[in-house]
């Protein structure tokens, strides 16, 4: 970033994008790259609003040259990027998948969305590998991007931690990924609607969220899908093993393990992520909630491992020590065997200019007592809390 409107990046011949060069609801007339190289959005995606505009202003860079779907899908993959700042690469992600989404939406077929979501899937298998933990505090902490596509990178990033200590094949995982990053393609605008709203559901909302398992498995079939893993846990996403989900009242075995791991992290990310008009759930609200009500929607023994595998303190859980510090949770287990903490605030409540890392286990002051009742604004940024 840093970059001025009409500079040009070196390391290609690509130029920023510039005012009167793209409008919402016109198609682009180029392929568009973010400063990493990265393919955001195809030559005919449609700019679907203002905010999109100013976004694609800020971050894209145009090439005069089309691409072939192969280049273009090689330009696409995001592990190069893994080792840098994780915060940086989920945003990078959040903003693909919303290219890749609207691509499927608009039925555009210039690059396969299936090799597109699945090297997003394969970035966020790198990004657990390289830190979990931050990943993590993403999950709970990162809010600003829109919600629609930060709650799947969240959602698929919480499959793979949860998958990975069940052991499942990574080839396995990547399906559940790529259905976690696109199982909600068919209701995408509705779910930017909904965190907004805190009326009840009416009627027309009602249906659409009924009938979008299914329809995303149709457009995801439509686009190029051939996955039979990754289309069956998209339209199994909401089924319960006690019969009472939907679309199909599926019950027990018949619901797939991934679709019961998928539909127990979109429903937890959900609780634990706040809305305009409320804050988000505190964590171990939310995790008793799995531990006594949705175990029984998703298997019991899938519910404790997630509940084992976030811990009571998960990264970006927002927490008070015994000597009255406030602090965020950065990683679940330091040398001493307890939660390593960045402290933001003194007893008095006074935020610290900077934050003062902590190790849980390394005195009793430090221990943690509880979790904060109203986690609020942070004054540090995620990179600043995790030191990158
Ligand atoms: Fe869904």
């Amino acid at each position: 970033m840093g970059a001025t409107d009409d500079q040009t990046d070196h390391q290609d011949d690509r130029t920023r994008v510039r005012q009167g060069e793209i409008a919402a609801g016109r198609p682009l007339l180029w392929d568009v790259y973010d400063d990493s190289g990265q393919l955001l959005l195809s030559k005919g995606y449609i700019v679907v609003n203002e905010r999109q505009r100013r976004r694609l202003l800020k971050e894209g860079l145009r090439s005069a040259a089309s691409l072939s779907p192969e280049a273009g899908s090689a330009a696409a993959d995001g592990l190069s990027e893994v080792g840098g700042n994780p915060f940086v690469t989920i945003e990078q992600l959040t903003l693909r998948l919303e290219g890749v989404l609207g691509t499927i939406r608009q039925q555009g077929v210039d690059i396969a969305p299936q090799q597109r979501i699945r090297k997003l899937g394969r970035a966020i298998q790198a990004l657990c590998d390289y830190d979990a933990d931050a990943s993590l505090g993403a999950a709970h902490l990162k809010h600003d991007t829109p919600y629609p596509f930060r709650h799947s990178i969240h959602t698929a990033l919480l499959c793979e931690q949860v998958a990975r200590r069940l052991n499942w094949p990574r080839l396995t995982r990547l399906s559940i990924i790529s259905a976690a990053l696109s199982c909600n393609v068919a209701m995408t605008e509705l779910q930017a609607e909904l965190v907004e709203q805190a009326e009840p559901l009416n009627d027309v909302q009602w249906d659409a969220i009924q009938a979008h398992p299914r329809r995303g498995y149709e457009m995801l079939l439509g686009a190029g899908v051939s996955d039979p893993l990754w289309l069956q846990v998209v339209i199994q996403h909401h089924e319960c093993i006690n019969g009472r989900g939907y679309p199909a009242g599926a019950k027990g075995e018949e619901v797939l393990p991934g679709a019961r791991l998928l539909g127990l992290a979109d429903r937890y990310h959900a609780m634990v992520t706040g809305r305009s008009y409320r804050n988000g759930m505190l964590v171990k609200n939310a995790l008793r909630r799995i531990f006594l009500d949705i175990g029984q929607e998703v298997g019991s023994s899938l519910a404790q491992m997630f509940i084992k595998e976030l811990g009571i303190y998960p990264p970006g859980s927002i927490v008070q020590l015994a000597n009255s510090e406030k602090a965020v949770v950065i990683r679940r287990k330091g040398e001493l065997g307890g939660p390593m903490l960045a402290c933001i605030a003194n007893s008095k409540g006074e935020h610290y200019a900077r934050p003062r890392h902590r190790d849980s286990g390394e005195k009793e002051q430090f221990a943690i007592k509880d979790v904060h009742p109203s986690p609020g604004s942070l004054p540090f940024s995620l990179s600043r809390l995790w030191s990158y």
